[in-house]
């Protein structure tokens, strides 16, 4: 099995820390595997993809990295820096309703010097492929070369960043002496979960993976996971069944996609107050309620684990544009 060539852009390993005072039941406890700490401009889980995407894009000689995401996208945000660093050039799909003050991660958008195209809502998800194809046209008949970048760097070269996520915790294990029988992270389009879950797979990590979708449903996941999987396959030329269970815990999208409910925010400024650690209202948040809520209500799907590692996946700075949703709350 001969996994894909990456690039070095995270710090690497992220760090492992114990997460306590949540009044959980007594018998778990919950780690949080730093993946905020990958590094300050490309913080969160998207560097891991692109580590590998990148290694692809400059092996195949391309100087304009194309991507999409919302306003807000820390995904965006994270291939916008990486471009900067290496000297390439980026353009930014972004979906808005409307024109907003550059903050947050739009903010960095800009000052990585990316080229940024705002497209309305009904646009991005009727006409995306489209938009990004002639994207990549302009930039190939101007002399350059694109290398494009689908949503959440979500495709099959993609899993490979939480394949060797699922590595790093495995030597991690031994360093700590300790094992941790869960793994919990967020859903957004799944290339988390499933480099996670595929690697549970081929490495016979024998961990219990959930995932904690922040949009659609836990079958579109499921079905996102599946058709990864194929390609995965394809890339490491196997011929294999994925025969993993497919746990996605539904329920915590809430408002939906990058909308809050004031019980989220709360959390979000309950849990930085006890703990120290702050989780983003548009992923972790989501997430992290869901887990924590579920915990305490010893929900089935826990009912085995005892040591349970969560996934801190970053979006701090989609913290900052929704400031006036903590208002009253401060
Ligand atoms: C902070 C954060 N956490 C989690 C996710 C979800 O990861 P994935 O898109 O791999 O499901 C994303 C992106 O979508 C993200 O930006």
């Amino acid at each position: 099995m001969k996994i894909p060539n990456r690039i070095r852009l995270a710090h690497l390993p992220t760090p492992i820390e114990e997460i306590s005072r949540l009044d959980l039941p007594s018998d778990i406890r919950l780690f949080l595997k730093r993946d905020d700490f990958t590094g300050i401009e490309v913080s969160g889980n998207k560097v891991r993809k692109l580590e590998f995407l990148l290694d692809d894009a400059i092996r195949q000689g391309c100087d304009t990295l194309i991507t999409c995401g919302g306003l807000q996208s820390n995904h965006a945000r994270a291939t916008a820096a990486v471009a900067a660093k290496l000297g390439l050039k980026c353009i930014l799909v972004l979906r808005t309703a409307s024109q907003e003050q550059p903050e947050g991660n739009l903010l960095l958008d800009h000052l990585f010097g990316a080229d940024i195209r705002l497209v309305t809502p009904e646009d991005f998800s009727q006409n995306l492929d489209n938009i990004m194809q002639q994207l990549a046209d302009e930039v190939d008949s101007s002399g350059g070369k694109a290398y494009l970048i689908p949503l959440g760097a979500s495709n099959p070269l993609g899993t490979f960043g939480y394949f060797h996520a699922m590595e790093e915790i495995l030597q991690q294990e031994k360093e700590l002496d300790m094992t941790f029988d869960t793994i919990v992270c967020t859903v957004g389009s799944a290339g988390t979960y499933a480099g996670l879950v595929f690697a549970n797979q081929l490495l016979q990590a024998e961990k219990h993976i959930v995932g904690i979708n922040i949009s659609d449903s836990a079958d579109h996941f499921r079905n996102v996971t599946m058709s990864l999987w194929e390609g995965f396959c394809q890339i490491l030329g196997i011929d294999q069944e994925l025969t993993e269970p497919l746990h996605i815990l539904d329920g915590f999208v809430g408002r939906g996609y990058a909308l809050n409910t004031p019980e989220e925010m709360k959390f979000i400024r309950d849990i930085a107050g006890r703990t120290g650690i702050v989780f983003d209202p548009v992923y972790t948040g989501k997430a992290m309620l869901g887990l924590v809520t579920t915990l305490k209500q010893h929900h089935p799907l826990f009912s085995r684990s005892n040591n349970i590692l969560f996934i801190h996946t970053g979006g701090l700075y989609g913290l900052f544009p929704k400031t006036d949703e903590f208002s009253d709350l401060i």
